[in-house]
């Protein structure tokens, strides 16, 4: 672990280099990322941009926690319900 964090829902978040959102958020048992559309919790599942199940909102932009790598200093967010 390095001492690089980025910022989720006001808490501070390690990680790796080379890791993404998702796995740095799951690794401190972060499972669940808000509620999508449809009121269902985002989450961690194929890892490789398919199923969408992770979005975040990341300096204002909706992207995918499992494709967008971890940096230091990053605001990431839950999402609202209507964000996507
Ligand atoms: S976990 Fe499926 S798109 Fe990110």
């Amino acid at each position: 672990m390095t001492d690089e964090t980025f910022q989720w829902m006001a808490q501070e978040i390690p990680f790796r280099q080379g890791e993404s959102i998702a796995a740095a958020l799951e690794a401190q048992d972060i499972q669940t990322f808000g509620p999508d559309a449809s009121g269902q919790d985002t989450r961690f599942f194929c890892g490789i941009g398919a199923c969408q199940c992770c979005l975040v909102r990341v300096g204002g932009c909706v992207t995918e926690a499992c494709l967008t790598p971890a940096r230091s200093g990053l605001c990431v967010e839950r999402l609202a319900g209507n964000d996507v």
